[in-house]
């Protein structure tokens, strides 16, 4: 396969690592899980329906073959659980919340907490969203560089906080980002012990900081959910409707039961962990893109200064070409860059046989960029996901939120998140990243910027100045498309 096909001059190629030419020995892919997963891929990972290879004595299946993956995520979905590596990197802290369960507990969750994410109830935090990306630009008034990384975790962390907690945590937010910080940097890296398999028992040094942090955080969640359902119980038409309030009142349609005191807990922390990193890096990328193609940053800056002015219920559903850059954001640079099951009993995948105990892998980040689905799979291009031709992407090609019964929760969340948040600071600012500094992706359980994303902000003297200046970019986007 010519890895070049189809380039043409106007194709810009993103940063990401060349895949290897052959498999790495044991120890060098061990290293390399450690170090960066992504640079562990292999030029047939990009080009074969499925690669076979066995790590520590395990067959491992990376699928890239959309009918093989629906037949995993899917169709015989109950043949395939989260495998061993993800339980035990997932084990700190999240045991017992949505993204951990199995069986019963997760079916009873799942059925709790849908009504949580629905569409309908999501709209009801956009204002959160958006006064936090207000706020995010009133900071920026006064810098020149800023860690745009940094700052949007940052931000996705202060949108959960205001539509989790409404009321405020009681203490010091800024107390609570520190250690949520230094608990997500903690879980974040996957431990060699990990890796090798090596008993529970033995200490990761990690752990026993996220350990910490994570009674820090239960502590103040229980005295919250403690004052929450005295307010339910004594003036109930009077407290706020976040995620607190819905997940108290959530009920399974078909027992009826509540969820238990730790189910919530371990929920909300869930939340927090799967809902702000993963959003930060699409939003990360989306702004290191955007800072790369002057045509994109121009049309997306012009698309909200116009529907700004519209009503803000339907915004979101208006901003297309900001959602294109997303959705192409996540194909580049999916957060999630690998979904790992484990087979209970035999299947057959593109006419290879799986064992009971064989791990099967889809990762997005290949996926997304492997020759035979995509057209120009590494090129910076939003108008795939734009009429006309959208239509064409396998439903099985680009799943950056899974697919399947254990589809991302959050992704109506995330994604309404995302665009209102990136509209409102490419209608205010313009980035661009400062010289000298390597901007490179790395794996850390999400797909991130190594080493943040350090970036000039300027401020828009007016809007009249994105309008004009989208106009001309706008033209000449026509003509490179022509
Ligand atoms: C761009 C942002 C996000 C991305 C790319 C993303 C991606 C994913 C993916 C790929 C899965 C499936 C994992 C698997 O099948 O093994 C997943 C599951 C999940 N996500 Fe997200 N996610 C995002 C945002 C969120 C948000 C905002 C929340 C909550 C506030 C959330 C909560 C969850 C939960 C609870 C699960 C487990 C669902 C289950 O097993 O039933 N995610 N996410």
């Amino acid at each position: 396969m010519n890895f070049t096909a189809f380039m043409s001059s106007n194709d810009w190629r993103p940063p990401a690592p060349t895949p290897c030419a052959r498999p790495l020995g044991a120890f060098a892919l061990l290293r390399t899980i450690y170090n960066n997963p992504l640079e562990a891929w292999t030029r047939e990972h990009f080009e074969q329906p499925i690669v076979i290879s066995r790590l520590l004595g395990t067959q491992v299946a990376v699928v890239n073959e959309p009918s093989a993956i629906r037949r995993v995520l899917l169709d015989n979905a109950s043949n395939y659980h989260k495998d061993w590596l993800q339980q035990r990197v997932l084990s700190n802290g999240l045991n017992g919340g949505l993204l951990s369960a199995e069986n019963e507990q997760w079916q009873m969750q799942r059925r709790s907490l849908s009504p949580v994410f629905a569409r309908k109830t999501v709209m009801g935090f956009a204002p959160a969203m958006m006064s936090a990306a207000e706020d995010l630009i009133k900071r920026w008034q006064d810098q020149n560089v800023v860690d745009a990384a940094a700052d949007v975790t940052r931000l996705t962390l202060d949108v959960l906080r205001r539509t989790v907690f409404s009321e405020g945590l009681g203490g010091d937010p800024e107390e609570f980002r520190i250690v949520m910080t230094e608990f997500f940097n903690t879980i974040g890296r996957i431990d060699a012990l990990d890796v090798i398999g090596a008993p529970n028992f033995l200490p990761r040094i990690g752990r026993r900081k996220a350990r910490s942090a994570l009674r820090f955080f239960n502590s103040s969640v229980d005295k919250i959910i403690a004052t929450r359902r005295q307010n339910l119980a004594e003036e109930p038409s009077s407290v706020p409707k976040d995620i607190l309030t819905l997940l108290l009142r959530a009920r399974d349609p078909e027992t009826g039961q509540a969820m238990r005191e730790a189910e919530i807990r371990a929920n909300i922390i869930t939340f927090i962990s799967a809902g702000h990193e993963t959003t930060a890096n699409t939003l990360s990328w989306s702004l290191y893109l955007l800072s790369q193609s002057p045509a994109w940053r121009e049309r997306v800056a012009a698309e909200a200064y116009r529907e700004f002015q519209g009503p803000t219920e339907t915004l979101v559903d208006r901003l297309i070409e900001t959602r294109a850059v997303i959705d192409e954001a996540m194909r580049l640079y999916p957060p999630i860059a690998a979904i790992s099951r484990q087979a209970i009993g035999p299947d057959v995948l593109c006419g290879v046989a799986i064992k009971p105990r064989d791990m099967v892998v889809v990762s997005p980040y290949v996926l997304h960029r492997h020759y035979r689905l995509w057209d120009r799979p590494d090129v910076f291009d939003p108008r795939r996901f734009l009429d006309p031709g959208c239509d064409q992407i396998d439903r099985y090609a680009y799943l950056p939120f899974g697919a399947g019964p254990r589809i991302c929760i959050g992704a109506t969340f995330a994604l309404q998140e995302a665009t209102l948040v990136l509209a409102t600071i490419m209608r205010h600012v313009t980035l661009e990243p400062v010289p000298g500094h390597r901007v490179w992706p790395i794996l850390r359980v999400t797909l991130r910027p190594q080493g943040g994303l350090p970036m000039i902000v300027r401020h828009r003297a007016a809007d009249a100045e994105v309008s004009g200046a989208a106009r001309t970019a706008l033209k000449e986007a026509q003509l490179v498309q022509r």
